[in-house]
């Protein structure tokens, strides 16, 4: 009887996903998490998602174009494209071995390179400001108090009012406020506060790289990268955009 839950391992990574019948194991693979080159975006054509099943039962027969892409001695090796290969059902589990030329963690990211002197600009600043207290001389509102020391027009956002006379109060009299675009108080803090952080994204068709930047003075922090899930339905954006004509319902997924 044929299994409607098919559990497929990937090794070495020892990941794991169930599956129903007719997925195939690259599609199995990204539900899992597991990155396998796919430059054509699954059609069968760039024969780079080569993964070893040492077993057959359970898979779909070779297909012609796997018969043209692998040698005679992958074939014997149990060498399969994962774009090609099917889950039948007829197996409840199934072991998929990536050799190390099908993974996409092989790559190097380049995150490092020649700097150009840049001025900065940051949409975001701080300012320390010193209020002057209120007194029976002198009632403004504090929302008031605070726009008159920075001598500018500005819009303060409902976040800050709400929290501004405690604020003032806590710093006594002392705050650091958060600008935007010089436009908008955004924050407040009580005392002297120099630190403000911004996050770049460098959203490429195979890396999206984050990076955690100093505003004040340009440092980059940290830095962290994530492969693109885009990339197991082609390794270029036009392969990915023909993909999403040839089967609409790849746009969604693609979206997801
Ligand atoms: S042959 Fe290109 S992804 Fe399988």
């Amino acid at each position: 009887m044929k299994k409607k839950e098919i559990r497929i391992v990937f090794e070495p990574s020892g990941k794991q996903v169930v599956v129903g019948p007719g997925k195939s194991i690259l599609e199995a693979a990204s539900k899992a998490g597991v990155s396998i080159r796919s430059e054509c975006g699954g059609r069968g054509l760039c024969g780079k998602c080569k993964v070893i099943i040492p077993s057959k039962t359970g898979l779909n027969p070779l297909t012609k174009n796997e018969k043209s892409r692998l040698t005679a001695k992958e074939i014997e090796k149990g060498f399969r494209l994962a774009c090609l290969s099917l889950v039948t059902g007829e197996a409840e589990n199934v072991t998929v071995i990536i050799p190390e030329e099908s993974r996409l963690e092989k790559r190097r990211i380049l995150i490092e390179g020649f700097e150009r002197d840049v001025s900065l600009e940051p949409a975001i600043y701080k300012v320390f400001l010193e209020v002057p207290k209120p007194s029976l001389g002198d009632v403004r509102a504090d929302a008031e108090r605070l726009l008159n020391v920075l001598g500018e027009k500005m819009e303060i956002s409902l976040e800050v009012l709400q929290k501004l006379p405690t604020v003032l109060r806590d710093g006594n009299w002392k705050v650091s406020v958060t600008i935007w675009n010089n436009q908008r108080i955004i924050d407040i803090e009580a005392g002297r506060s120099d630190e403000s952080y911004g996050v770049a994204v460098d959203l490429g068709t195979s890396k999206i790289i984050g990076y955690l930047v100093d505003l004040p003075n340009g440092d980059i922090i940290r830095t962290a990268t994530i492969e693109n899930p885009q990339l197991v339905y082609g390794e270029d954006l036009v392969t990915r955009i023909s993909l999403t004509i040839e089967e609409k319902e790849k746009l969604q997924e693609l979206h997801n």
